[in-house]
């Protein structure tokens, strides 16, 4: 099944969409990652910063506040996401652009080579093997050359305790699409799709399995 017709809901099931910034809290070590995404990204002033699957929009509305000067643009394909992240800027009173879309479009709906820095986080281990590479590239078409890419999810996952930890997002999120990140499979897809320089630059240990911020940039 292609994006075009299918998305998993930030939670997995759309009735639980509601409780997803609160459960992330909980499982995740979220305020460690998403550091250790911004902090890797210093976003500057001028720049368009494009978050793909940006979900209730927690990561775009941290970047904009750090950095007012650079405009955001946050996709998702979810309705129900987008409405909570409208209200969540609109209380931090941060102007982002949000649209609904899927990964696998980000370039057509943004435009080809516009974006100085392509983010996302947490999307890629919810979709299928096809999806995980359609959105790799859509995310390389947006970039201009030289743009930085990074992506923060569940990566490798190093040892029995994380490997057990990770089962509890693969019964949430299926099995088969998160195996292939769980033993590592994202740089190489990333490698394979063109990007530059790819590496991962950290991981960090959660009670859900460990989350990696992969690093690359547009040829
Ligand atoms: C676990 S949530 C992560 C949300 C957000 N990035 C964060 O860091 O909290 C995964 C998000 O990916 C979105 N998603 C699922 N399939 C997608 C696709 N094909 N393209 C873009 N986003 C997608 C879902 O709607 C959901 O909001």
């Amino acid at each position: 099944m292609t994006e075009q017709a299918h998305y998993v809901p930030a939670l997995g099931r759309p009735e639980l969409t509601g409780a997803y910034d609160a459960v992330l809290a909980l499982v995740s070590r979220e305020r460690r990652w998403r550091r250790m995404l911004l902090d890797a990204l210093q976003p500057r002033d001028g720049e368009l910063i494009v978050d793909v699957g940006c979900g209730t929009g927690s990561q775009a509305i941290a970047i904009k506040t750090r950095c007012p000067g650079a405009r955001l643009v946050g996709i998702d394909p979810d309705p129900a996401v987008l409405a909570i992240a409208r209200g969540k800027a609109k209380s931090a009173a941060v102007e982002i652009d949000w649209i609904q879309g899927f990964g696998g479009a980000v370039d057509t709906l943004v435009g080809p080579g516009a974006a100085d820095a392509v983010i996302s986080s947490l999307v890629l281990h919810q979709c299928d093997l096809p999806v995980k590479g359609e959105i790799l590239a859509a995310m390389a078409r947006l970039g201009r050359p030289g743009a930085r890419i990074l992506i923060a999810d569940y990566g490798l996952q190093r040892g029995m305790l994380m490997r057990l930890l990770f089962r509890m997002v693969q019964a949430v999120d299926g099995w088969e699409r998160t195996a292939f990140n769980a033993k590592g499979g994202l740089p190489g897809l990333m490698r394979a799709l063109g990007l530059g320089e790819v590496v991962e630059r950290e991981w960090i240990a959660t009670p859900t399995g460990s989350i990696s911020l992969y690093a690359a940039r547009v040829g």
